[in-house]
């Protein structure tokens, strides 16, 4: 019986990860991650272009600009090679994809208000008719 051991996140700086800036290597940087896509360039259905463009440096934004699925996303890790070290890590950007409902909360209380002053309004209406018009 042998126990798994997982191997430990490999920690890369921008020193090392600016050498593989082009077509024959291309590392990029995402949410303090890093990639190696150099085997993904002709596979991406963006186009090689824009992650030569991004090559051997930080594309966070860049790749939550596209709005990226989360079929996207879960491909990613099979390019991952390792995470930016400790000193050169930024605080995460939230994703993109996260619905936009979760922010407004409270919404649901106006619309309900919404509607309640048309039923009202025809109640009172329907009242006065029948007091005018069928006695
Ligand atoms: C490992 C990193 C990446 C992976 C696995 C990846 C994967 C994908 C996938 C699967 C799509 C198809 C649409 C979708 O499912 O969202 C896509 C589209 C696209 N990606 Fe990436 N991508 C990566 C990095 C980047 C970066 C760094 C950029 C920088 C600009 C980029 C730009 C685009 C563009 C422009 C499209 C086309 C969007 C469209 O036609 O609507 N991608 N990518």
């Amino acid at each position: 019986m042998s126990a798994e051991i997982k191997p430990e996140v490999k920690k890369i700086s921008f020193e090392e990860i600016k050498k593989h800036s082009d077509r024959s290597s291309n590392w990029i940087v995402i949410n303090n991650d890093v990639f190696d896509v150099t085997e993904f360039l002709d596979k991406h259905p963006g186009g090689e272009e824009v992650l030569i463009e991004q090559a051997g440096q930080e594309a966070t934004e860049a790749f939550e600009d596209v709005g990226h699925s989360s079929d996207a996303r879960a491909m990613m890790e099979q390019y991952k090679i390792g995470t930016l070290v400790d000193s050169e890590r930024k605080p995460d950007l939230p994703k993109k994809s996260d619905p936009e409902w979760k922010e407004s909360s409270g919404s649901s209380d106006v619309s309900w208000k919404s509607w309640i002053v048309p039923i009202a309004f025809g109640f009172v209406a329907t009242v006065i008719y029948r007091l005018y018009f069928m006695s």
